[in-house]
């Protein structure tokens, strides 16, 4: 049996490595606080460690793992940003993550996102619970014939489009590294980021934030976009410059927003904070515009890709107690 103390856990991670093939020899701790330097004495016993997106692996945090024993800190995400990696390597722990679970999940909620801003489905099945069937404020548009940005042609980013390409829409791409054969196939013209920011009636962002992509979302790009332009992003909060963008919705520049991720997300998304004043200014601004539909980072979301987080996460820790290596393409 491998230790394993599992940090920052919900009920639907708890139920998913519980049944992934060979579960049963993982002797799961799980714990529902976030893993840090002032928690990390809870791995006590286990030889891996089970992360998510806000625990926080710093150097202190690292540390006090490897006196502890820990061998492993297995990433249940495909991003590290979290997980000081020269810090791990001096330690000698090992540094498994989930480099890609579903691209399917997150390409459909974008789709979903848009479509339920663009036809008001969220402002409808409230009417109509209250037996308000009026349709006074729910006009849309047709999506067919409509042009789509998308920014980042990956995995992600290239499903998103054929998906926009089967609403018979034009589709605009960018990306630095462009997949000309895909393109073609597929009936997807690249174009420069400019030209694609002032042709697109909707832009759907799918890179990772690196220095270059921060804010790429700016006041400046923003006034080069089309009048009433719709925004879907489900890659990362800092991709928006979340002043500017709430600037552009009070002047109706910017005709709707549907976001999956918050520029300051953490801390306030996969948390219930019902019960609490929200301290967060321009995310309740966000949330009162009634053209801006935000989901709490939930685009990975599905059956399909928690089984597959499970099914490697548990993999890369069992290779712990025969020896043999970590998943391909898994090891940081
Ligand atoms: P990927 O690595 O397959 O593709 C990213 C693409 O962005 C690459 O083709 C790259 O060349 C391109 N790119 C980099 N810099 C660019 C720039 N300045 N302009 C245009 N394109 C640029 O990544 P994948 O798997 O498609 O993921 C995309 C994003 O989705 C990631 O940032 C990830 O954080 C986010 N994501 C969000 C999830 C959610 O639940 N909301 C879940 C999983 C990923």
């Amino acid at each position: 049996m491998v230790e394993t103390a599992v940090f920052d856990t919900k009920p639907y991670d708890r139920d998913y490595l519980a049944h992934a093939p060979g579960a049963e020899h993982v002797a799961w701790r799980f714990h529902e606080f976030r893993l840090s330097a002032e928690t990390a004495p809870a791995a006590k016993g286990a030889q891996a460690v089970c992360v998510f997106v806000n625990d926080q692996a710093d150097r202190a945090c690292l540390e006090i793992l490897a006196a502890l024993g820990v061998k492993l800190i297995a990433l249940r995400c495909a991003g590290f940003n979290n997980v000081d990696m020269p810090a791990a390597k001096s330690l000698g722990l090992a540094v498994v993550r989930v480099p890609a679970y579903s691209p399917h999940a997150v390409a459909e909620h974008a789709v979903a996102l848009l479509h339920t801003l663009n036809r008001k489905i969220h402002r409808a099945f409230n009417r109509v619970r209250e037996l308000n069937f009026s349709l006074s404020g729910l006009v849309g548009f047709d999506l067919h014939g409509k042009t789509i940005g998308i920014v980042g042609t990956g995995k992600i980013g290239r499903i998103a489009a054929q998906i926009f390409r089967g609403f018979v829409c034009e589709v605009l791409a960018h990306d630095p590294f462009p997949v000309l054969d895909w393109a073609a196939t597929h009936g997807v013209r690249y174009v420069d980021l400019d030209a694609l920011l002032a042709a697109s009636d909707v832009i759907s962002l799918h890179v990772p934030l690196l220095p270059e992509t921060r804010q790429l979302l700016s006041g400046q790009t923003l006034a080069r976009m089309k009048p009433g332009v719709f925004i879907v992003n489900t890659s990362r909060g800092k991709l928006i410059d979340t002043g500017a963008l709430i600037a552009a919705l009070k002047t109706g520049y910017v005709g709707g927003v549907a976001l999956d991720v918050y520029e300051e997300e953490e801390g306030i998304f996969f948390e219930d904070l019902s019960g609490q004043v929200l301290q967060d200014d321009e995310l309740s601004l966000l949330l009162n515009f009634p053209n801006v539909l935000i989901t709490a980072h939930q685009a990975f979301l599905t059956r399909e890709a928690l089984s597959e987080i499970a099914r490697v996460t548990t993999a890369n820790i069992l290779q712990l107690e025969t020896g043999g290596p970590f998943l391909a393409g898994t090891t940081l």
